[in-house]
Protein backbone atom coordinates (compact mmCIF):
# COMPACT_ATOMS: atom_id res chain seq x y z
CA UNK A 1 0.00 0.00 0.00
CA UNK A 2 2.12 2.47 -1.11
CA UNK A 3 -0.28 5.23 -2.48
CA UNK A 4 -2.05 5.87 0.86
CA UNK A 5 -4.60 8.29 0.31
CA UNK A 6 -5.36 11.51 1.94
CA UNK A 7 -7.17 14.03 -0.02
CA UNK A 8 -8.87 16.81 1.58
CA UNK A 9 -11.68 15.95 -0.23
CA UNK A 10 -13.17 13.77 2.11
CA UNK A 11 -13.74 16.83 4.22
CA UNK A 12 -15.87 18.50 2.05
CA UNK A 13 -19.04 17.90 3.86
CA UNK A 14 -21.77 20.38 4.26
CA UNK A 15 -22.83 21.25 7.99
CA UNK A 16 -26.36 21.69 8.93
CA UNK A 17 -27.79 25.09 10.71
CA UNK A 18 -30.24 24.62 13.01
CA UNK A 19 -31.70 25.95 16.34
CA UNK A 20 -30.67 23.15 18.69
CA UNK A 21 -30.45 22.18 21.91
CA UNK A 22 -26.70 23.85 22.45
CA UNK A 23 -27.12 26.10 19.56
CA UNK A 24 -26.64 29.23 21.95
CA UNK A 25 -23.65 28.35 23.22
CA UNK A 26 -20.52 29.78 21.32
CA UNK A 27 -17.67 28.81 23.58
CA UNK A 28 -16.49 28.80 27.02
CA UNK A 29 -16.78 32.55 27.72
CA UNK A 30 -13.41 32.76 29.16
CA UNK A 31 -10.98 36.06 29.18
CA UNK A 32 -7.43 35.45 27.88
CA UNK A 33 -6.54 34.59 31.76
CA UNK A 34 -8.73 31.78 31.85
CA UNK A 35 -11.14 33.72 34.30
CA UNK A 36 -14.82 33.04 33.42
CA UNK A 37 -16.85 35.82 32.95
CA UNK A 38 -20.25 35.49 34.31
CA UNK A 39 -21.93 35.57 31.25
CA UNK A 40 -20.87 35.71 28.15
CA UNK A 41 -20.16 33.14 24.66
CA UNK A 42 -23.59 31.94 25.63
CA UNK A 43 -22.31 30.81 28.87
CA UNK A 44 -23.59 31.58 32.61
CA UNK A 45 -22.19 30.73 35.81
CA UNK A 46 -21.23 27.28 36.39
CA UNK A 47 -17.64 28.94 36.79
CA UNK A 48 -15.40 26.71 38.33
CA UNK A 49 -15.98 23.84 35.99
CA UNK A 50 -15.93 26.10 33.09
CA UNK A 51 -12.74 27.52 34.41
CA UNK A 52 -11.14 23.60 34.64
CA UNK A 53 -12.91 22.76 30.96
CA UNK A 54 -10.47 26.33 29.66
CA UNK A 55 -7.19 24.96 31.45
CA UNK A 56 -8.13 21.43 29.65
CA UNK A 57 -8.71 23.12 26.48
CA UNK A 58 -5.59 25.40 26.74
CA UNK A 59 -3.10 22.18 27.14
CA UNK A 60 -5.34 20.38 24.36
CA UNK A 61 -4.29 23.52 22.10
CA UNK A 62 -1.02 23.17 22.54
CA UNK A 63 -0.79 19.31 22.13
CA UNK A 64 0.50 18.96 25.39
CA UNK A 65 -1.99 15.55 26.69
CA UNK A 66 -3.03 13.09 24.98
CA UNK A 67 -4.38 9.74 26.04
CA UNK A 68 -6.23 11.76 28.79
CA UNK A 69 -9.43 11.57 30.40
CA UNK A 70 -11.83 13.75 31.95
CA UNK A 71 -14.70 12.84 33.30
CA UNK A 72 -17.86 15.71 33.71
CA UNK A 73 -20.09 14.77 36.99
CA UNK A 74 -23.14 16.34 37.77
CA UNK A 75 -26.74 16.27 37.93
CA UNK A 76 -29.36 16.22 35.03
CA UNK A 77 -29.68 19.63 33.05
CA UNK A 78 -25.98 21.51 34.98
CA UNK A 79 -24.90 21.57 31.62
CA UNK A 80 -22.28 18.64 31.04
CA UNK A 81 -22.94 18.56 27.51
CA UNK A 82 -23.20 22.28 27.31
CA UNK A 83 -19.50 22.39 28.72
CA UNK A 84 -18.38 19.96 25.97
CA UNK A 85 -19.89 21.46 23.02
CA UNK A 86 -18.51 24.92 24.13
CA UNK A 87 -14.79 23.26 24.35
CA UNK A 88 -15.49 21.67 20.47
CA UNK A 89 -16.07 25.41 19.60
CA UNK A 90 -13.15 26.52 21.39
CA UNK A 91 -10.98 23.85 19.41
CA UNK A 92 -10.83 25.57 15.82
CA UNK A 93 -11.65 23.85 13.15
CA UNK A 94 -8.04 22.27 12.95
CA UNK A 95 -8.38 19.82 15.39
CA UNK A 96 -10.90 16.89 15.63
CA UNK A 97 -13.75 16.88 18.11
CA UNK A 98 -16.40 13.69 17.97
CA UNK A 99 -19.27 13.33 20.16
CA UNK A 100 -20.87 10.27 20.82
CA UNK A 101 -23.51 9.01 23.52
CA UNK A 102 -22.44 5.98 25.07
CA UNK A 103 -25.51 3.91 23.76
CA UNK A 104 -24.32 4.08 20.20
CA UNK A 105 -21.50 1.65 21.21
CA UNK A 106 -24.46 -1.10 21.37
CA UNK A 107 -25.17 -1.72 17.19
CA UNK A 108 -25.97 -4.82 15.36
CA UNK A 109 -23.07 -3.78 12.83
CA UNK A 110 -20.03 -3.65 14.03
CA UNK A 111 -18.42 -4.94 18.04
CA UNK A 112 -18.52 -2.70 20.61
CA UNK A 113 -14.81 -2.24 20.36
CA UNK A 114 -14.47 -1.83 16.79
CA UNK A 115 -17.64 1.13 16.83
CA UNK A 116 -15.23 2.68 19.90
CA UNK A 117 -11.60 1.63 18.00
CA UNK A 118 -13.58 3.99 15.26
CA UNK A 119 -14.57 6.94 17.19
CA UNK A 120 -10.95 7.07 18.63
CA UNK A 121 -9.62 7.20 15.46
CA UNK A 122 -11.91 9.88 14.27
CA UNK A 123 -10.30 12.00 17.15
CA UNK A 124 -6.96 11.67 16.05
CA UNK A 125 -6.26 14.46 13.09
CA UNK A 126 -3.22 14.21 10.55
CA UNK A 127 -1.86 17.51 9.47
CA UNK A 128 -0.57 16.93 6.23
CA UNK A 129 2.10 19.60 4.06
CA UNK A 130 1.54 18.56 0.26
CA UNK A 131 2.78 20.30 -2.65
CA UNK A 132 0.26 21.23 -5.33
CA UNK A 133 -0.07 22.70 -8.29
CA UNK A 134 -3.06 25.12 -8.35
CA UNK A 135 -4.18 28.20 -10.33
CA UNK A 136 -5.75 31.18 -8.70
CA UNK A 137 -7.10 34.47 -10.44
CA UNK A 138 -10.50 36.38 -10.98
CA UNK A 139 -12.90 35.07 -13.18
CA UNK A 140 -13.47 37.33 -15.95
CA UNK A 141 -16.15 34.95 -17.81
CA UNK A 142 -17.81 31.85 -17.60
CA UNK A 143 -19.15 30.77 -20.41
CA UNK A 144 -21.24 27.17 -20.64
CA UNK A 145 -22.41 25.80 -24.18
CA UNK A 146 -25.52 23.63 -23.81
CA UNK A 147 -25.79 20.95 -27.01
CA UNK A 148 -29.19 21.73 -28.65
CA UNK A 149 -30.67 18.42 -28.32
CA UNK A 150 -30.54 19.22 -24.18
CA UNK A 151 -28.68 15.42 -24.30
CA UNK A 152 -24.73 15.02 -23.97
CA UNK A 153 -22.40 16.44 -22.04
CA UNK A 154 -21.78 20.16 -21.44
CA UNK A 155 -18.73 21.95 -22.59
CA UNK A 156 -17.45 25.31 -21.83
CA UNK A 157 -14.93 27.78 -21.52
CA UNK A 158 -13.54 29.80 -17.96
CA UNK A 159 -11.32 32.99 -18.49
CA UNK A 160 -9.43 34.08 -15.56
CA UNK A 161 -7.08 36.85 -14.95
CA UNK A 162 -4.28 37.96 -13.23
CA UNK A 163 -3.02 42.04 -13.11
CA UNK A 164 -0.51 40.52 -15.19
CA UNK A 165 -2.16 37.88 -17.91
CA UNK A 166 -5.20 36.49 -18.97
CA UNK A 167 -6.04 32.74 -19.89
CA UNK A 168 -8.85 31.07 -21.13
CA UNK A 169 -9.60 27.55 -20.37
CA UNK A 170 -11.58 24.78 -21.66
CA UNK A 171 -13.91 23.01 -19.13
CA UNK A 172 -14.71 19.34 -18.76
CA UNK A 173 -18.21 18.37 -17.42
CA UNK A 174 -17.00 17.93 -13.44
CA UNK A 175 -15.44 21.35 -13.86
CA UNK A 176 -18.52 23.00 -14.57
CA UNK A 177 -20.52 20.79 -12.01
CA UNK A 178 -17.74 22.70 -9.69
CA UNK A 179 -18.47 25.70 -10.89
CA UNK A 180 -21.92 25.61 -10.41
CA UNK A 181 -22.33 24.63 -7.02
CA UNK A 182 -19.57 26.77 -5.48
CA UNK A 183 -22.09 29.34 -7.94
CA UNK A 184 -18.94 31.12 -9.22
CA UNK A 185 -19.54 34.60 -11.61
CA UNK A 186 -17.67 36.14 -13.42
CA UNK A 187 -15.35 38.91 -10.50
CA UNK A 188 -15.14 36.19 -7.73
CA UNK A 189 -11.08 35.19 -7.73
CA UNK A 190 -11.12 31.65 -7.07
CA UNK A 191 -8.58 28.67 -6.61
CA UNK A 192 -8.47 25.53 -8.15
CA UNK A 193 -6.58 22.65 -7.11
CA UNK A 194 -4.90 21.49 -10.66
CA UNK A 195 -4.59 17.56 -8.63
CA UNK A 196 -8.37 17.24 -7.33
CA UNK A 197 -9.83 20.06 -9.48
CA UNK A 198 -11.11 21.23 -6.32
CA UNK A 199 -12.81 25.19 -6.33
CA UNK A 200 -12.34 27.40 -3.47
CA UNK A 201 -14.16 31.21 -4.03
CA UNK A 202 -11.58 33.19 -2.28
CA UNK A 203 -13.98 36.66 -1.94
CA UNK A 204 -14.76 38.69 -4.94
CA UNK A 205 -12.57 40.82 -6.19
CA UNK A 206 -11.76 44.50 -4.94
CA UNK A 207 -11.84 46.17 -8.96
CA UNK A 208 -15.56 44.95 -8.99
CA UNK A 209 -16.80 45.94 -6.27
CA UNK A 210 -18.33 48.82 -7.46
CA UNK A 211 -20.58 46.59 -9.75
CA UNK A 212 -22.87 45.50 -7.09
CA UNK A 213 -24.27 48.41 -4.43
CA UNK A 214 -26.27 45.56 -2.09
CA UNK A 215 -23.78 42.97 -1.54
CA UNK A 216 -24.63 41.11 1.77
CA UNK A 217 -22.17 41.41 5.05
CA UNK A 218 -20.70 37.79 4.40
CA UNK A 219 -19.31 38.99 1.04
CA UNK A 220 -15.63 38.87 1.16
CA UNK A 221 -13.23 41.61 -0.92
CA UNK A 222 -9.71 40.84 -1.89
CA UNK A 223 -7.54 41.95 -4.48
CA UNK A 224 -6.94 40.27 -7.78
CA UNK A 225 -3.63 38.47 -7.84
CA UNK A 226 -0.65 39.23 -9.67
CA UNK A 227 2.22 37.36 -11.52
CA UNK A 228 1.31 34.11 -12.94
CA UNK A 229 -2.02 32.09 -12.88
CA UNK A 230 -0.63 28.85 -11.98
CA UNK A 231 1.49 28.31 -8.35
CA UNK A 232 3.00 26.17 -6.94
CA UNK A 233 1.80 26.03 -3.32
CA UNK A 234 2.11 24.21 -0.13
CA UNK A 235 -1.11 23.57 0.99
CA UNK A 236 -2.04 22.13 4.91
CA UNK A 237 -4.97 20.15 5.53
CA UNK A 238 -6.21 17.71 8.82
CA UNK A 239 -7.60 14.62 8.06
CA UNK A 240 -8.41 12.39 11.06
CA UNK A 241 -6.74 8.77 11.03
CA UNK A 242 -10.43 7.35 10.99
CA UNK A 243 -11.40 8.87 7.47
CA UNK A 244 -7.92 7.35 6.12
CA UNK A 245 -8.43 4.29 7.69
CA UNK A 246 -12.09 3.95 5.48
CA UNK A 247 -10.33 5.59 2.07
CA UNK A 248 -7.94 2.65 2.07
CA UNK A 249 -10.16 -0.15 3.54
CA UNK A 250 -12.44 -0.52 0.07
CA UNK A 251 -12.87 0.56 -3.46
CA UNK A 252 -14.21 3.54 -3.68
CA UNK A 253 -13.99 3.70 0.33
CA UNK A 254 -14.23 7.73 0.68
CA UNK A 255 -17.91 7.28 -0.74
CA UNK A 256 -18.21 5.15 1.83
CA UNK A 257 -17.48 8.32 4.33
CA UNK A 258 -20.37 10.23 3.08
CA UNK A 259 -23.16 7.33 3.45
CA UNK A 260 -21.71 6.37 6.88
CA UNK A 261 -22.09 2.76 6.32
CA UNK A 262 -18.27 1.84 6.73
CA UNK A 263 -18.64 -1.49 8.31
CA UNK A 264 -15.56 -2.98 10.18
CA UNK A 265 -12.33 -2.06 9.05
CA UNK A 266 -9.54 -4.71 8.90
CA UNK A 267 -7.29 -4.47 11.98
CA UNK A 268 -4.31 -5.16 9.04
CA UNK A 269 -5.27 -2.03 7.52
CA UNK A 270 -4.89 0.29 10.48
CA UNK A 271 -1.61 -1.09 11.45
CA UNK A 272 -0.28 0.11 7.37
CA UNK A 273 -2.10 2.79 7.90
CA UNK A 274 -0.22 3.84 11.49
CA UNK A 275 2.96 2.65 10.02
CA UNK A 276 2.18 5.35 7.11
CA UNK A 277 1.50 7.97 9.45
CA UNK A 278 4.58 6.77 11.16
CA UNK A 279 6.63 7.44 8.19
CA UNK A 280 5.14 10.55 7.40
CA UNK A 281 5.91 12.23 10.12
CA UNK A 282 9.80 11.41 10.03
CA UNK A 283 9.94 12.48 7.17
CA UNK A 284 8.38 16.06 8.18
CA UNK A 285 5.24 15.70 5.80
CA UNK A 286 2.45 14.98 8.49
CA UNK A 287 2.17 15.93 12.26
CA UNK A 288 -0.38 14.28 14.48
CA UNK A 289 -3.40 16.77 15.95
CA UNK A 290 -4.61 14.90 19.03
CA UNK A 291 -8.12 15.95 19.70
CA UNK A 292 -11.02 15.15 21.64
CA UNK A 293 -13.40 12.11 21.92
CA UNK A 294 -16.55 13.42 23.88
CA UNK A 295 -18.47 10.24 25.29
CA UNK A 296 -21.61 11.33 26.77
CA UNK A 297 -23.86 9.13 29.07
CA UNK A 298 -20.64 7.22 29.97
CA UNK A 299 -22.65 4.68 32.54
CA UNK A 300 -24.00 3.19 29.44
CA UNK A 301 -20.92 1.24 28.61
CA UNK A 302 -20.76 -2.09 30.16
CA UNK A 303 -17.63 -4.17 31.24
CA UNK A 304 -15.96 -5.16 28.19
CA UNK A 305 -15.86 -1.34 26.89
CA UNK A 306 -14.21 0.20 30.03
CA UNK A 307 -11.67 -2.67 29.99
CA UNK A 308 -11.42 -1.52 26.33
CA UNK A 309 -10.94 2.10 27.20
CA UNK A 310 -8.37 1.48 30.03
CA UNK A 311 -6.48 0.26 27.24
CA UNK A 312 -6.58 2.35 24.31
CA UNK A 313 -6.34 5.09 26.17
CA UNK A 314 -2.49 4.02 26.58
CA UNK A 315 -2.07 3.97 23.29
CA UNK A 316 0.04 6.38 21.66
CA UNK A 317 -2.60 7.72 18.88
CA UNK A 318 -4.68 8.41 21.88
CA UNK A 319 -6.83 11.53 22.04
CA UNK A 320 -8.00 13.65 25.07
CA UNK A 321 -11.54 11.53 26.42
CA UNK A 322 -14.43 13.94 28.20
CA UNK A 323 -17.29 11.74 29.20
CA UNK A 324 -19.97 12.84 31.27
CA UNK A 325 -22.19 11.05 33.62
CA UNK A 326 -24.91 12.44 35.96
CA UNK A 327 -25.52 8.66 37.84
CA UNK A 328 -24.54 8.76 41.63
CA UNK A 329 -23.89 5.05 42.81
CA UNK A 330 -25.01 3.04 40.38
CA UNK A 331 -24.69 -0.60 38.74
CA UNK A 332 -21.93 -1.04 36.50
CA UNK A 333 -24.11 -2.35 33.07
CA UNK A 334 -24.50 -5.83 33.30
CA UNK A 335 -23.20 -6.59 36.08
CA UNK A 336 -24.22 -6.72 40.04
CA UNK A 337 -21.40 -4.19 41.23
CA UNK A 338 -22.09 -0.99 42.18
CA UNK A 339 -19.83 1.83 41.88
CA UNK A 340 -19.67 5.98 41.22
CA UNK A 341 -20.92 7.05 38.59
CA UNK A 342 -21.70 3.53 37.32
CA UNK A 343 -18.16 2.86 36.09
CA UNK A 344 -15.60 0.81 37.50
CA UNK A 345 -13.16 2.20 39.85
CA UNK A 346 -9.58 1.14 37.35
CA UNK A 347 -10.85 3.13 35.59
CA UNK A 348 -12.31 6.12 37.50
CA UNK A 349 -8.62 6.18 38.93
CA UNK A 350 -7.26 7.68 35.92
CA UNK A 351 -9.83 10.42 35.10
CA UNK A 352 -9.55 14.18 36.38
CA UNK A 353 -13.32 14.88 37.26
CA UNK A 354 -15.07 18.02 36.82
CA UNK A 355 -18.14 18.31 38.90
CA UNK A 356 -20.95 20.66 37.99
CA UNK A 357 -23.26 22.13 40.11
CA UNK A 358 -27.08 23.28 39.97
CA UNK A 359 -28.23 26.83 39.15
CA UNK A 360 -29.42 29.22 40.63
CA UNK A 361 -32.40 31.06 40.17
CA UNK A 362 -30.51 34.18 38.67
CA UNK A 363 -28.44 31.82 36.65
CA UNK A 364 -31.46 30.37 34.91
CA UNK A 365 -32.91 33.67 34.94
CA UNK A 366 -30.21 34.47 32.43
CA UNK A 367 -30.23 31.04 30.35
CA UNK A 368 -33.44 31.33 29.50
CA UNK A 369 -33.09 34.85 28.53
CA UNK A 370 -30.55 33.53 26.12
CA UNK A 371 -32.47 30.98 24.82
CA UNK A 372 -35.61 33.17 23.68
CA UNK A 373 -32.95 35.17 21.84
CA UNK A 374 -31.96 31.90 20.10
CA UNK A 375 -35.07 30.53 19.43
CA UNK A 376 -36.49 34.45 18.33
CA UNK A 377 -39.19 34.08 20.66
CA UNK A 378 -39.83 37.30 22.67
CA UNK A 379 -41.40 37.57 25.81
CA UNK A 380 -42.50 40.06 28.86
CA UNK A 381 -40.11 40.32 31.67
CA UNK A 382 -43.15 39.27 33.70
CA UNK A 383 -43.11 35.80 31.38
CA UNK A 384 -39.34 35.31 31.92
CA UNK A 385 -39.86 35.60 35.48
CA UNK A 386 -42.37 33.30 35.79
CA UNK A 387 -40.57 30.44 33.33
CA UNK A 388 -37.71 30.78 35.92
CA UNK A 389 -39.94 30.15 38.34
CA UNK A 390 -41.24 26.89 36.45
CA UNK A 391 -37.51 26.14 35.96
CA UNK A 392 -36.72 26.03 39.73
CA UNK A 393 -39.47 24.24 40.68
CA UNK A 394 -39.48 21.61 37.53
CA UNK A 395 -36.24 21.82 35.92
CA UNK A 396 -34.21 23.82 33.48
CA UNK A 397 -34.76 21.78 30.73
CA UNK A 398 -38.76 21.57 30.64
CA UNK A 399 -38.69 25.48 30.80
CA UNK A 400 -36.38 25.74 27.92
CA UNK A 401 -39.10 23.69 26.20
CA UNK A 402 -41.92 26.05 26.81
CA UNK A 403 -40.29 29.22 25.29
CA UNK A 404 -41.08 27.80 21.80
CA UNK A 405 -44.60 26.48 22.48
CA UNK A 406 -45.58 29.17 24.54
CA UNK A 407 -44.43 31.60 21.55
CA UNK A 408 -46.53 29.50 19.28
CA UNK A 409 -49.90 30.09 21.59
CA UNK A 410 -48.90 33.89 21.64
CA UNK A 411 -49.06 33.64 17.74
CA UNK A 412 -52.20 32.11 18.07
CA UNK A 413 -53.89 34.82 19.70
CA UNK A 414 -51.79 37.35 17.13
CA UNK A 415 -49.60 38.70 19.64
CA UNK A 416 -45.69 38.75 19.04
CA UNK A 417 -44.83 38.90 22.42
CA UNK A 418 -45.25 36.34 25.39
CA UNK A 419 -47.22 36.97 28.34
CA UNK A 420 -47.74 35.16 31.51
CA UNK A 421 -51.11 34.06 30.57
CA UNK A 422 -49.39 32.33 27.21
CA UNK A 423 -47.00 30.50 29.67
CA UNK A 424 -49.87 29.36 31.92
CA UNK A 425 -51.20 27.45 29.04
CA UNK A 426 -48.55 25.42 28.15
CA UNK A 427 -47.80 24.73 31.63
CA UNK A 428 -50.92 22.83 31.67
CA UNK A 429 -51.09 21.19 28.46
CA UNK A 430 -47.34 19.77 29.20
CA UNK A 431 -46.46 17.70 32.06
CA UNK A 432 -43.04 17.85 33.74
CA UNK A 433 -41.88 15.09 35.02
CA UNK A 434 -43.25 15.36 38.55
CA UNK A 435 -47.07 16.25 37.60
CA UNK A 436 -46.26 13.26 35.09
CA UNK A 437 -44.99 10.78 37.82
CA UNK A 438 -47.99 12.17 39.91
CA UNK A 439 -50.58 11.56 36.98
CA UNK A 440 -49.28 8.02 36.32
CA UNK A 441 -49.94 6.99 39.88
CA UNK A 442 -53.41 8.58 39.87
CA UNK A 443 -54.29 6.58 36.54
CA UNK A 444 -51.89 3.58 37.41
CA UNK A 445 -54.93 0.90 36.87
CA UNK A 446 -55.74 1.97 33.14
CA UNK A 447 -52.65 1.90 31.78
CA UNK A 448 -51.33 -1.15 29.63
CA UNK A 449 -48.18 -3.14 31.09
CA UNK A 450 -48.83 -1.73 34.90
CA UNK A 451 -46.97 -3.59 37.56
CA UNK A 452 -47.52 -3.45 40.64
CA UNK A 453 -46.72 -1.31 43.61
CA UNK A 454 -44.09 -1.68 45.01
CA UNK A 455 -42.09 -0.52 41.71
CA UNK A 456 -43.79 2.58 41.29
CA UNK A 457 -42.25 4.15 44.28
CA UNK A 458 -38.62 3.29 42.80
CA UNK A 459 -39.06 4.99 39.90
CA UNK A 460 -36.06 7.43 39.76
CA UNK A 461 -33.57 6.31 37.56
CA UNK A 462 -31.38 3.42 38.77
N1 LIG B 1 -23.96 27.36 31.89
C1 LIG B 1 -24.86 27.35 30.90
N2 LIG B 1 -25.01 28.43 30.12
C2 LIG B 1 -25.93 28.43 29.13
N3 LIG B 1 -26.75 27.40 28.84
C3 LIG B 1 -26.65 26.29 29.60
C4 LIG B 1 -25.69 26.22 30.65
N4 LIG B 1 -25.81 25.00 31.23
C5 LIG B 1 -26.78 24.36 30.58
N5 LIG B 1 -27.30 25.11 29.59
C6 LIG B 1 -28.39 24.72 28.69
O1 LIG B 1 -29.35 24.03 29.48
C7 LIG B 1 -29.80 22.84 28.85
C8 LIG B 1 -29.48 21.60 29.67
O2 LIG B 1 -28.07 21.47 29.80
P1 LIG B 1 -27.26 20.15 29.38
O3 LIG B 1 -25.87 20.56 29.07
O4 LIG B 1 -27.97 19.39 28.35
O5 LIG B 1 -27.26 19.34 30.75
P2 LIG B 1 -26.60 17.94 31.12
O6 LIG B 1 -25.83 17.46 29.95
O7 LIG B 1 -25.72 18.27 32.31
O8 LIG B 1 -27.72 17.06 31.52
C9 LIG B 1 -29.15 22.83 27.49
O9 LIG B 1 -30.03 23.43 26.55
C10 LIG B 1 -27.92 23.67 27.68
O10 LIG B 1 -27.49 24.25 26.47
MG1 LIG C 1 -26.20 15.77 28.74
Amino acid sequence: MDNIISTSQVRDITRLERSGTHSHIKGLGLNEKLEPRSNSQGMVGQLRARKAAGVILKMIQKGKIAGRAILMAGAPGTGKTAIAMAMAQELGDDVPFTSISASEVFSLEMSKTESLTQAFRKSIGVRIKEETDIIEGEVVEVQIDRSVTGVGSKTGKLTLKTTDMETIYDLGQKMIESLNKEKVVAGDVIQIDKSTGRITKLGRSFLRARDFDATGSEVKFVQCPDGELQTRKELVHTVSIHEIDVINSRQQGFLALFSGDTGEIKPEIREQINQKVAEWREEGKATIVPGVLFIDEIHMLDMECFSFLNRALEDNLAPVVIMASNRGIAKIRGTNYKSPHGMPLDLLDRLSIISTEPYSEDEMHEILKIRCIEEEAELTSDAIDILTKIATETSLRYAINLITTSYLVAQKRKSLKVDVADIKRVYSLFLDEKRSVQYVKEFQTEFLYNVADDTSSKMAID
